[in-house]
């Protein structure tokens, strides 16, 4: 790594790479890409005389060619194939947009994808002001949405963000240090520091606190733990402090693409101040010979720490927001190539019959749900599934369980067979993709009865001082469960559909 002598708007002007990206994006195939990033690059764009050129690059199939234009109208000397491109002049502004049909192969069934888009640029001198340019699509086929794009980590495209970073700064408020002298039996030996820093170019704000004992392990957090659209960069900070002089290091990184979205920047920054603490010291009072100080900066005001630039790192166009690739597929790749129902916990209960439910595909940190045995249908010996509590609702990817679906099940083979509606929310959250389809499984494991009381609780809260009693016994009924209790087993899907549109 090298670091940045040259100015942080010199770097931005010619999309340098001071140092490397350390973050290596994970390559993906043609059918995941077509899903998450429908869209084109337009780089080398210029005009003159009614003229426009520019070269295409299709994002998700790696396809590229170099496209002319007479008026709105573009053309490729060797085309991509089913690609139309037009571009629109009005004053100092060229809008292209590009509409495209393509096949990726190397999922099975080869899938024709279709989509659309529209991106405008600024010029100057007749050359694209920022390029690449990002033409993001919608798609058509084989799903109608829009795939959303990560909003990348606080104040990235603040305006100002990239002028503000030349010189770094921060401003720390309600800073409280409290150290505590102590034996350990009489007193607690502690130190806490804790502030909220807030960096001047981006607005980010982390809360910091001293974890421990000994105030060295300063740790700092903001938004980035709650949000699930932050996309592959997130802010990172370091702090040290000396208890001794009270001297304060701050380092951070942050992100910049105010300028130009096509040049993101990764950068570091460090600033020390030595910490205007105004203390009190008084004697412990379970161990007056031990004491403890609680220190402020007067008034509560704010502190500013100016710092300098470290390391300047020039990322991948747009890779700030772009959709972070996975190693898994999606819930919507899952449904459409390789559906498959993940089921455990299968039990009946007096002959009703529940069991848990998961799509099997990138779950994140989602467990299955539980359905249990509603109404019969009118189809002899169906019932409709009484979905459980939906623990999957709050994520951003939606639940990847049915919120539909109906079942039937033979005691004597032992096959379960499942009607389902389900739905991805991954791509276009306003627009999810709903699926339904039929499975066909056996609960491939012996399943073992007793005989349990049976007791009705109430679903009614207890009352002032009154305590839980548990209800007598109102009869006996079967409970049979599978042998192994956490025996799970998997269904392919059949049948699958799907439509778009909006949230059911
Ligand atoms: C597209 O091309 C780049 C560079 O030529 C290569 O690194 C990448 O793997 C290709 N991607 C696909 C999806 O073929
Ligand atoms: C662009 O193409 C369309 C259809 O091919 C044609 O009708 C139109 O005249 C063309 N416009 C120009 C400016 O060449
Ligand atoms: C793109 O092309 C398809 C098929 O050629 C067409 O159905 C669709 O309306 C076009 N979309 C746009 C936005 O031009
Ligand atoms: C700040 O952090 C960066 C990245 O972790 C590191 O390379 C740099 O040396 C640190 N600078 C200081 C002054 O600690
Ligand atoms: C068990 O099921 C039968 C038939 O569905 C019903 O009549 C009976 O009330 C149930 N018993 C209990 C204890 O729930």
């Amino acid at each position: 790594m090298m670091i940045a002598r040259l100015s942080l708007l010199a770097a931005a002007a010619l999309g340098v790479s001071v140092a490397s990206a350390q973050t290596v994006i994970s390559a993906q195939g043609c059918t995941s890409r077509s899903f998450s990033i429908p869209s084109w690059f337009i780089s080398d764009l210029s005009t003159s005389d009614e003229k426009t050129s520019f070269t295409v690059l299709n994002r998700a199939t790696n396809q590229t060619a170099a496209y002319e234009c007479q008026g709105a109208n573009c053309s490729a000397e060797e085309e991509i194939e089913d690609l139309v491109a037009s571009v629109q002049l009005s004053g100092a502004t060229a809008s292209v947009s590009v509409n495209q049909t393509w096949v990726c192969s190397d999922r099975s069934p080869q899938t024709k994808f279709i989509a659309a888009g529209t991106s405008s640029v600024s010029l100057t001198d007749g050359k694209a002001a920022s390029s690449p340019l990002l033409v993001k699509g919608s798609l058509l086929q084989p799903v109608a949405v829009t795939p959303q794009y990560n909003e990348g980590p606080t104040g990235h495209d603040t305006p100002g963000c990239l002028a503000k970073s030349e010189k770094p700064s921060w401003i720390l408020s309600h800073v409280i240090w409290a150290d505590q002298d102590g034996d350990e039996i009489t007193s607690v030996k502690e130190q806490r520091l804790t502030f909220i820093l807030t960096n001047v170019a981006t607005g980010y704000e982390a809360s910091c606190m001293s974890q421990g004992p000994v105030a060295t392990n300063i740790f700092c957090a903001g938004t980035e733990f709650q949000s699930f659209t932050i996309g592959r960069y997130s802010i990172s900070t370091a702090v040290e402090f000396d208890p001794a002089t009270y001297s304060l290091t701050v380092n951070q990184t942050w992100f910049c693409d105010d300028h130009d979205a096509a040049k993101p920047l990764q950068i570091s920054g460090s600033g020390t101040i030595a910490l205007p603490l105004q203390c009190k010291t008084e004697p412990v009072a379970e161990s007056p010979s031990h004491l403890k100080k609680f220190c402020t900066v007067p008034d509560d005001s704010s502190v500013g720490i100016t710092g300098a630039l470290g390391t300047v790192v020039t990322l991948a166009p747009y890779s700030i927001e772009d959709p972070v690739p996975s190693n898994q597929d999606s819930c919507t790749i899952s449904s459409i190539f390789n559906p498959r129902w993940q089921f455990s916990y299968f039990s009946t209960y007096n002959n009703s019959i529940s069991f848990e439910i998961i799509l099997q595909t990138n779950r994140g940190f989602r467990y299955p749900n539980p359905v249990y045995q509603g109404k019969a249908t009118e189809d002899n010996g169906w019932f409709e599934c009484d979905i459980g509590y939906d623990g999957g609702s709050q994520v951003p990817d939606g639940p990847l369980w049915p919120y539909k679906c109906q079942f039937a099940y033979d005691e004597g083979t032992k096959e379960l067979q499942l009607k389902a509606e389900w739905e991805c929310t991954e791509l276009d959250l306003g627009n999810p993709v709903r699926f339904s389809g039929v499975s066909t499984t056996t609960v491939n494991s012996n399943i073992v009865c007793e005989k349990v009381e049976h007791r009705e609780y109430t679903d009614e809260p207890l009352g002032e001082g009154e305590e839980l009693t548990i209800p007598d016994p109102v009869g006996v009924v079967d409970f049979c469960y599978t042998e192994n209790p956490s025996f799970s087993w998997t269904g392919d899907i059949k049948d699958v559909t799907w439509t778009s549109g909006k949230r059911a």
